[in-house]
């Protein structure tokens, strides 16, 4: 039976030194899914080895690529072209990965094969109706089990993938990925428009296979993207810089412990991904970027953070979208400010690995927290933590984990934390990193 990994998290810590986290989920992905279909052999380093991208690795294996590694973050994969996929023996396992199972579905609806996507209890229970429907526009054979949930079945079409002209319903990359990686495979011109600016790593990643991908901007909020189908990806080498959303729970960890003063190397800084350092910022958070250099098309510096007094505030809205999944830790940051934060205009919190908004809502009242769910936020009344008085539980959420762990600089006592071993998915060296800076964090297994 599955143990019940807790984190038992002593009080305080003064978290000093320099470290370094692992590469960028979503870029690893993406290098996979690019690499695989690219004709060539790609080489990448700095590839995240958790859990969520391995599932991606190993389902391109699945399909018959050939992939060397990972090996200390070193992968190379030996491109099939677009239409070298071959039929897997099994459905694809996709874990906990939400943006693996969207993005896969636009690879695959493009196949001339069946298969089918699956994924664990969490990645089961999220909505899949926002990439079936844009791919059903486009001809795909895709359908859903009740609800709009995993698994996806995919069939091949009798007549090819058609390119439409999509207006996302909601701000999401993952969608816009999926239409886009579609495109690849359509007759046609396919285009996008965002509604907000969200993560664009796939558009930049294209342009570095050599595809034209051409993006305007139509407002201050909304961009089109578009591609033409039948094009050929070049194989390249990626740089994959560490994962800001990685970084952001020390970046929150050195605000708010005292005497703080932390430098987190080769971080993504690509502006779709900021807010976090934008919103901390705006809550007085001394954040400083060093040694900014670009590789391959990304935007990378050094992240340093002293110690603060952080206050409340109102989070812009459009702000939202380049915070997203920033906002466990940011939460925590918030109850650790003096006064009110106010967080609007993000319900996409409620569809992730949890519902993130009634969770984190949950953990932080448990630790005597005045935090008032709303359905598109949170409001947080900053103030002393108290005693853990319910029990905290991660609901198969990674960023929970990881968030509620950074809580526990402000805890009166030691806080214990459940089912966290899903840490693995994007941060696997996540506990040795905080224990080295500072804090004390010890991994507790429980038999079930
Ligand atoms: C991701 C996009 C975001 C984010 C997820 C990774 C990506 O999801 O929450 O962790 O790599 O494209 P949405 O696009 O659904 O907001």
């Amino acid at each position: 039976m599955a143990k019940n990994v807790q984190f038992h998290v002593k009080p305080g810590g003064v978290l000093k030194g320099r470290i370094r986290v692992p590469g960028d989920k979503s870029v690893s992905h993406r290098s996979i899914m690019l690499g695989s279909i690219a004709e060539g052999t790609t080489r990448v380093t700095g590839f995240l080895e958790g859990e969520d991208s391995l599932a991606t690795l190993q389902a391109f294996k699945d399909m018959g690529v050939q992939i060397e590694g990972p090996d200390q973050g070193n992968v190379t994969i030996h491109g099939v072209g677009l239409r070298g996929l071959k039929k897997p023996s099994n459905p694809l396992d996709m874990g906990n990965s939400g943006t693996a199972m969207r993005l896969m579905a636009g690879i695959l609806a493009g196949q001339d094969f069946e298969c089918t996507l699956i994924g664990d209890a969490s990645l089961s229970k999220r909505p899949m109706k926002r990439v079936t429907q844009p791919l059903s526009e486009m001809g795909a054979d895709i359908d859903t089990a009740e609800g709009g949930m995993p698994p996806l079945h995919l069939k091949p079409t009798k007549t090819g993938l058609n390119a439409i002209d999509y207006t996302l319903p909601m701000a999401s990359a993952q969608v816009k990925s999926c239409v886009l990686l579609a495109g690849l495979y359509a007759n046609g011109t396919t285009s996008v428009v965002e509604p907000a600016p969200t993560r664009d790593h796939t558009e930049r990643m294209l342009k570095g296979f050599g595809y034209d991908v051409k993006t305007e901007k139509l407002d201050s909020m909304q961009t089109r993207v578009e591609l033409k189908g039948g094009g050929v990806l070049k194989a390249m080498d990626i740089d994959v810089p560490s994962d800001i959303s990685s970084a952001a729970f020390f970046m929150v960890a050195a605000a708010i412990a005292p005497e703080a003063d932390l430098v987190i190397e080769h971080v993504g800084i690509n502006p779709t991904r900021t807010g976090v350092i934008d919103i901390l910022k705006l809550m007085g958070a001394d954040i400083t970027l060093e040694n900014e250099s670009t590789v391959g098309g990304e935007p990378v510096a050094d992240i340093h953070v002293k110690s603060s007094k952080l206050k409340g505030i109102k989070i812009p809205e459009a702000l939202v979208p380049l915070a997203i999944d920033e906002f466990p830790v940011l939460f925590v940051a918030a109850a650790a400010a003096e006064g009110q934060t106010v967080l609007t205009g993000a319900e996409e919190l409620r569809v992730k690995e949890s519902d993130r908004i009634q969770v984190m809502a949950d953990a932080l009242i448990a630790v005597g927290i005045d935090a008032q769910p709303t359905p598109d936020g949170m409001v947080i009344n900053g103030g002393q933590q108290k005693s853990q008085v319910g029990g905290i539980n991660s609901h198969h959420d990674h960023r929970i984990s990881m968030a509620m762990t950074v809580a526990g600089l402000n805890a009166v006592d030691d806080i214990v934390i459940d089912d966290c071993a899903n840490v693995n998915t994007s941060f696997p060296t996540f506990v040795q990193l905080v224990n080295q800076i500072g804090m004390t964090v010890n991994v507790v297994k429980e038999g079930q």
